[in-house]
């Protein structure tokens, strides 16, 4: 392995020599305020870049400042958010805003040690917002840089292992250049990126070629290695839509669960798939619900959608269910639902699965 020298690395030197050739052109890399980059990390650790371009400018034009996105209702914020998923990052990275205001005030800490203080902001966050904002020499560690570092130093830890972590910030941090970590940093996750991808690789015309391990010992499909995470857990969601007249009812989502803050509809977990129309009408009578039997003569089979998140599997079936009247005060204070028209449904923050449904009604 390398010493740390005065000179870049070889890796250094090949990466920054390719970077300003192949790099794409995206907003974040033309600013130095650390508000935004923290802001394009959080939502492209997320989704990818051609996803995540419209949310950054989403973001930025409705909060253009930290105190801007400190003070915006957590509803708005989490509605701006809508189809990024997981929305504790949301919540969280509007913690953070609010803390940098309440602590800081309003001013990110302009060193790596300072911005890993902050909440919800870990090691990769802290490095890129250093190197990139203030030009500190500490490597960011994604799933391209960890790609590119274990091809070209023929590296076999498991890369989802926790332990890996303090191996791969250690070679990192010995050849990021002190003359230009920011550039280092943009141009190995670029180069993960756009040239040593996961699948195809362009070994053929890559500058580290001569230099990498893993080509030239012929394993570049056997790096890195990653272990499997567990399978998902599948969960069979039936929601009941229950509607009146133009107004559906829906309810707040509460703690210790997927999508708290989040809006849904009246939910029956079961552990098998099926709910029949005896059952379905059995819930909303428990509820207080008169259907309306001019509708309810004719009901039509529940939706199927699909959806899947990082560790469960949602099969949700949607029932629509229409009401003769409105449901009864105690119903609501017990369930947390609530009748809403189209418009205020619109501006509620939902899970995409949700949103998906109404698009789809
Ligand atoms: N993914 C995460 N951070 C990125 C960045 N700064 N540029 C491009 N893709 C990224
Ligand atoms: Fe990646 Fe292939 Fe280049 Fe090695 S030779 S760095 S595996 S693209």
């Amino acid at each position: 392995m390398a010493k740390p020298t005065r000179q870049p690395s070889a890796l250094a030197a090949a990466l920054l020599a390719w970077y300003p050739r192949h790099h794409r052109d995206l907003p974040w890399r033309h600013t130095r305020d650390p508000y935004a980059i923290w802001l394009s990390e959080v939502i492209l650790q997320q989704t990818r870049v051609a996803q995540g371009l419209p949310y950054y400018e989403a973001f930025l034009a409705a909060y253009p400042t930290v105190q801007a996105l400190a003070a915006a209702p957590e509803q708005e914020v989490l509605r701006l958010w809508q189809g990024l998923g997981y929305y504790s990052r949301a919540r969280n990275m509007h913690h953070t805003a609010q803390q940098v205001v309440a602590e800081h005030g309003g001013r990110f800490p302009t060193t790596y040690a300072g911005l890993l203080r902050l909440r919800g902001v870990g090691p990769y966050t802290a490095a890129a917002i250093a190197s990139f904002a203030f030009d500190e020499a500490v490597a960011v560690l994604d799933g391209n840089v960890y790609r590119v570092l274990a091809r070209v130093f023929g590296l076999h830890s498991d890369i989802a292992a926790p332990a890996s972590r303090k191996e791969f910030q250690a070679l990192a941090d010995q050849h990021i250049p002190p003359a230009a970590p920011a550039d280092f940093n943009q141009a190995i996750m670029e180069f993960g990126a756009l040239q040593c991808t996961p699948a195809r690789p362009d070994c053929l015309f890559c500058p580290l070629q001569s230099a990498c391990w893993a080509f030239q010992h012929g394993q570049v499909a056997l790096l890195p290695v990653k272990s499997k995470a567990k399978a998902a857990r599948v969960r069979h969601l039936h929601y009941l839509v229950l509607r009146h007249g133009e107004a559906v009812y829906l309810k707040k989502r509460g703690e210790k669960d997927i999508w708290q803050g989040l809006y849904d509809f009246a939910l029956v977990e079961t552990t098998g798939l099926e709910l029949d129309a005896a059952e379905v009408l059995r819930h909303v009578e428990a509820l207080g619900g008169r259907l309306d039997t001019r509708r309810a003569a004719e009901p039509a089979p529940p939706l199927l959608l699909r959806h899947v998140l990082s560790h469960q599997k949602l099969e949700a079936r949607f029932h629509t269910v229409w009401l003769a009247g409105a449901l009864p005060p105690n119903a609501l204070r017990d369930t947390g639902l609530q009748a809403y028209s189209p418009a205020e449904i619109e501006n509620l923050p939902k899970p995409q699965l949700i949103a998906n449904y109404l698009g789809k009604n």
